[in-house]
């Protein structure tokens, strides 16, 4: 039996731009999405994926091909079907999925996910993958299942770290930096990725000589913002989650919800605050100096954030011990 584990991840600068080929910043969080894989000796698949409600699906070999799968077991799925189809394997297999995360707070638990089977499969029919094939066959996977994205969440799951990304993995490269004081506020409202990143493509196709401008500035704060990570200016890393926001802001991608928890972040004491993501829900980040953090904290949950503790630049995906 293997077992393996990849992160979660938080985008921190460049959302929508990377997917129109500007540069992002992600880093991987550690809130891990776990897969246990064994073989069976019959002609089976059968998951247990208790978070998403999937209990003991059971797909024959033969149907693999066939059917249309839901969304608690696709990525899984899509992943096994890709990794047999490329190395000319296949085997009945027993799975068993955990999340230290719900799939509703937009930590990628989908990437997560298929990293980690990706991995595990390597690991099972002992098939050597670098961290780029995982990272290429990973994001087939996802693209195939999702339509759209950058794969950014594939490649935090994969090399963990704090990442310097252009879309496909176009550029994929460390950030070499200690731990970020990251502030993390969940909305408590599940953004549809997908959706909204069509909605900035349509913005786009409306609206090309304002949608690229924002794009070209997006591009200019994801180097400014590397810059003061490299030399922990958190103050102006701050500045640059203020901009960044601004521009999602003119986008159209922001949400009440947000928008609440961003100033309870920024009239309490942080440097800055950003939505993370897609937009429309989910998290949003914020930075502040150490001395203003509880106050940061009390000021979002006050306002209905849910507080979530995240240490950045963690491990990428690994095998772990059974
Ligand atoms: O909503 P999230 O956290 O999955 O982030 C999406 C970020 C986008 O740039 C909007 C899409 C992408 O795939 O890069």
């Amino acid at each position: 039996m293997i077992k393996v584990s990849a992160p979660g991840k938080l985008m921190l600068f460049g959302e929508h731009a990377v997917v129109h080929g500007r540069p992002s910043i992600v880093t991987a969080v550690n809130h891990r999405m776990g897969v246990k894989v064994e073989k069976r000796n019959d002609d089976k698949i059968v998951l247990e994926a208790p978070d998403v409600d999937v209990h003991f699906k059971t797909i024959r070999l033969e149907d693999l091909n066939r059917e249309k799968f839901d969304k608690g077991s696709c990525f899984v799925i899509a992943a096994i079907k890709e990794f047999f189809k490329k190395y000319g394997v296949e085997s009945g297999l027993h799975i068993e999925t955990k999340s230290e995360f719900s799939s509703k707070i937009g930590f990628g638990s989908s990437s997560a996910v298929t990293v980690s089977m990706i991995k595990a499969l390597s690991e099972l029919f002992g098939i050597k993958m670098k961290e780029r094939e995982i990272f290429d066959l990973s994001y087939k996977v996802v693209l195939d299942v999702q339509g759209v994205g950058s794969g950014f969440d594939v490649a935090a799951a994969t090399y963990g770290g704090t990442l310097f990304f252009v879309t496909g993995g176009k550029i994929i490269d460390r950030i070499n930096i200690d731990k970020i004081p990251l502030i993390v506020g969940y909305t408590g409202i599940k953004a549809d990725t997908p959706t909204m990143v069509r909605y900035v493509e349509e913005k786009k196709r409306k609206y090309p000589d304002l949608v690229e401008p924002l794009f070209n500035l997006h591009e200019r704060i994801v180097l400014s913002a590397r810059e003061c990570l490299e030399e922990k200016d958190f103050e102006k890393l701050g500045e640059m989650m203020n901009f960044s926001h601004g521009l999602s802001v003119a986008a159209g991608v922001s949400s009440r919800e947000l928008e609440k928890l961003i100033y309870a972040a920024r009239l309490n004491g942080a440097y800055g605050a950003k939505l993370s993501g897609a937009g429309g829900g989910d998290c949003m980040i914020a930075v502040s100096a150490i001395e203003k953090e509880k106050s940061v904290i009390k000021s979002i949950e006050k306002v209905g954030g849910i507080i979530i503790p995240v240490e950045t630049n963690v491990e990428g995906v690994r095998v772990e011990n059974v």
